[in-house]
């Protein structure tokens, strides 16, 4: 059997909606496993060098948790050996999901492996399962179920966002593991600062699924975490401060990318060294499995693969 997930990148918090939105963009990673291929590890683009190959990457781990949780269920439940490649293109460490996409992905493909004993066709499940694992739900929701997602004590809905509203990510060079910056973040927040956040929220959403850039550029405004995380890079937080003047634009998840809504790509501004800017539409659809040449169905809800 050969299988690919194919899986977004997303952006999460969009501004305001801190832990709560994502939304997915048209950048995607593609994992295959294939049963009928000697066993092992590899990787190409994004990460190549650097990923782990004995197992202990973030598909891998996705994959066994998704086994042990199901095995719980379906005493027995088994995966067969796999070889498993995966093509990166979601840069690593740069506020755009790229591990919640490695969790996404190794979940959808160990579920479909396991046939039956898998977790169904509901994406709920596979979305709880990765977020159980990865920690970060709003990263997981868009890449599960592609658009703007809003989680809401672990209720997920889903929107879909206006045509025109087709966000450029500026991907500076200097990378930011999430755990440091979310060390930077306060305990507790002061209240009018949480009501704020709360108001430009719904404005962001309501922003996005009517295509409304002079009201995103205001909704985009946060008081609860992007200015500890700007602090960490500021050559990206200059680029911030120019933009969002006539712009709207945001720290992507935690960071130190930015995501910018220009109506005309032309407005940006040079950015100079090491920056990488991507227009990318966000992406209708989230995670979805393609079977391998053999023809065989890409859903893992009809079949057994227990051995
Ligand atoms: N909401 C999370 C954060 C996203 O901002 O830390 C992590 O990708």
């Amino acid at each position: 059997m050969r299988l690919t997930a194919r899986v977004p990148a997303t952006s999460a918090n969009l501004g305001p909606g801190f832990d709560c939105f994502g939304l997915a963009l048209d950048l995607c990673n593609e994992v295959t496993i294939d049963t009928g291929l000697e066993p092992g590890i590899s990787w190409e683009g994004e990460g190549e060098d650097e990923l782990p190959t004995d197992g202990t990457d973030a598909v891998s781990r996705a994959i066994v948790h998704t086994l042990r949780r199901q095995a719980k269920l379906h005493p027995g439940a088994a995966i067969p050996p796999f070889a498993l490649h995966g093509v990166n293109r979601i840069p690593l460490e740069r506020g755009l999901g790229s591990s919640s996409a490695a969790a996404v992905a190794g979940t959808a493909l160990a579920s479909a492996l396991l046939g039956d004993a898998g977790l169904g066709d509901d994406p709920y499940a596979t979305f709880a399962c990765a977020a159980e694992l990865e920690g970060h739900p709003d990263n997981a929701a868009p890449a599960v179920y592609g658009g703007l997602t809003v989680i809401a004590d672990g209720h997920v809905r889903r929107f879909e966002v206006a045509p025109e509203v087709v966000p450029t990510v500026l991907i500076p060079s200097v990378r930011v593991p999430t755990e440091h910056a979310r060390g930077v973040l306060p305990e507790r927040v002061p209240l009018v600062d949480a009501v704020a956040n709360v108001a430009y929220g719904a404005l962001v959403v309501q922003a996005l699924v009517r295509g409304d850039l002079d009201l995103l550029r205001v909704a985009l405004h946060d008081r609860l975490h992007q200015a500890a995380r700007l602090a960490l890079v500021p050559e990206v937080r200059e680029v911030f401060e120019r933009l969002e003047r006539s712009i709207p634009v945001c720290v992507s998840g935690a960071g130190p990318s930015l995501l910018a809504f220009p109506s005309d790509p032309a407005t940006l501004p040079e950015l100079g060294e090491g920056w990488r800017v991507l227009r990318l539409s966000p992406r209708s659809r989230g995670v979805e499995l393609i079977a391998g040449p053999d023809g065989e169905p890409a859903s893992g809800s009809s079949r057994t693969m227990n051995v």
